[in-house]
């Protein structure tokens, strides 16, 4: 099959277009006929780790095919699947580590459990790019009992991320939404559902931690480099929730390791869970919420997201489309840190 893969880790220079055996599948796996596939920046971010072969092969088998997100037709089931058959539409995102079958390729090997029907009336191509994004802005909303009316902010609302998080806030959950983005992006982040676009780089009174609202939750992609501000600056309040995405920069780091998060991060983590602990047995008083969230696959999850597409109430939004043999070109404008909403590959 025609593939893109890798066999040693650095810039998209390691990336080769070539043929590879197809994936023979596990009794609870699915083999997917991918027709698109869809980026994400965690895949550059691990493509580019320098870490010792021994643990990068353990962690990404190679030739390792990156990307995590797909859609396509099912081409075989496993044996103990019951849920999905030859023919039927699905989308699903892979696990990001100890596999070797990412999704640019023209098969791959989805356990059944990640996979969830495409609707009729939703698009192949619109399915693959909601898949990662949807689940980790599902999945972290989930950590937050919210009610419509609430006040959110969603940092980098115009990114892949951003951009599913800001219809799900604002047209799912009925939520007040502020959302950061370059001014450029203002009237995109408003056709999204933002009731207040803030240009990220304002200072003083237009600042996104102004002060004004105390946002109840903060759903941050940004965490790498605005956690100590948003919890220094009084922009969350002190009751509310503070959704740390697992994130890192875009600009390639020293060893190929981003500037991320770290102790920091680690330390919060524990500081509120303790707290907040504490607070449950009636020792001290309750205090902000905190999650740090890491997208974990999860195709029931993802039908519901689906579901969301069909009923036109969010809408899945494409920067860019490639072929499948331009994926270099497109991991280069994902890597600048500008997309507008996701970056797909027609397989
Ligand atoms: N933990 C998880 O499970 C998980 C899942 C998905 C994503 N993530 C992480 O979340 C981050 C964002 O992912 P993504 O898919 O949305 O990336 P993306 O699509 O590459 O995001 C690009 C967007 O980020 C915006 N941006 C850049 N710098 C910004 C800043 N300082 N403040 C506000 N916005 C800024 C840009 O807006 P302008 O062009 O307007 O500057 C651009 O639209 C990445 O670090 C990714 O690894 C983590």
């Amino acid at each position: 099959m025609s593939a893109i893969s890798y066999s040693s880790h650095g810039s998209t220079e390691v990336l080769e277009f070539g043929t590879l055996p197809q994936p023979s599948i596990k009794a609870n796996q699915i083999l997917v006929h991918t027709e698109y596939a869809a980026l994400n920046p965690c895949d550059f971010k691990f493509r580019r780790m320098e870490i010792p072969s021994f643990i990068a092969d353990f962690l990404f088998p190679k030739p390792k095919i990156p990307a995590l997100d797909l859609a396509g037709v099912v081409a075989e089931v496993g044996a103990d699947v019951t849920t999905f058959k030859v023919g039927d539409r699905v989308a699903a995102t892979q696990p990001i580590v100890h596999t070797r079958w990412g999704t640019l390729s023209e098969y791959s090997a989805v356990d059944a459990s990640h996979a969830a029907l495409v609707p009729e009336s939703v698009s192949l191509r619109d399915a693959a790019a909601v898949s990662l994004v949807g689940l980790t802005a599902v999945q972290a909303l989930a950590n937050v009992a919210t009610s419509p009316g609430d006040t959110i902010l969603i940092h980098a609302g115009s990114g892949g991320l951003g951009s599913f998080a800001v219809q799900w806030a604002s047209k799912v959950l009925g939520l007040h939404v502020s959302a950061t983005a370059s001014a450029k992006n203002k009237d995109f982040l408003e056709s999204l559902g933002a009731d207040v676009a803030i240009d990220y780089r304002a200072e003083g009174s237009d600042a996104w931690d102004a002060g004004e609202p105390e946002y109840d939750v903060i759903l941050d992609p940004m965490s790498y480099a605005y956690e100590s501000r948003v919890l220094g600056t009084g922009v969350l309040s002190p009751t509310g929730h503070y959704l740390n995405i697992a994130s890192s920069n875009w600009a390639p780091g020293k060893g190929g390791i981003e500037e991320a998060n770290g102790l920091r991060t680690y330390l919060n983590l524990a500081y509120y869970g303790i707290k907040n602990a504490a607070a449950s047995v009636g020792l001290g008083e309750k205090g902000m919420g905190y999650s740090f969230v890491a997208i974990v696959p999860d195709g029931e999850m993802l039908a519901g997201i689906l579901a969301q597409l069909e009923k036109g109430a969010v809408r899945a939004v494409i920067d860019k489309q490639f072929d499948l043999a331009e994926a270099k070109q497109a991991y280069e404008h994902l890597e600048t840190g500008r997309a507008k909403g996701k970056v797909v590959i027609k397989i």
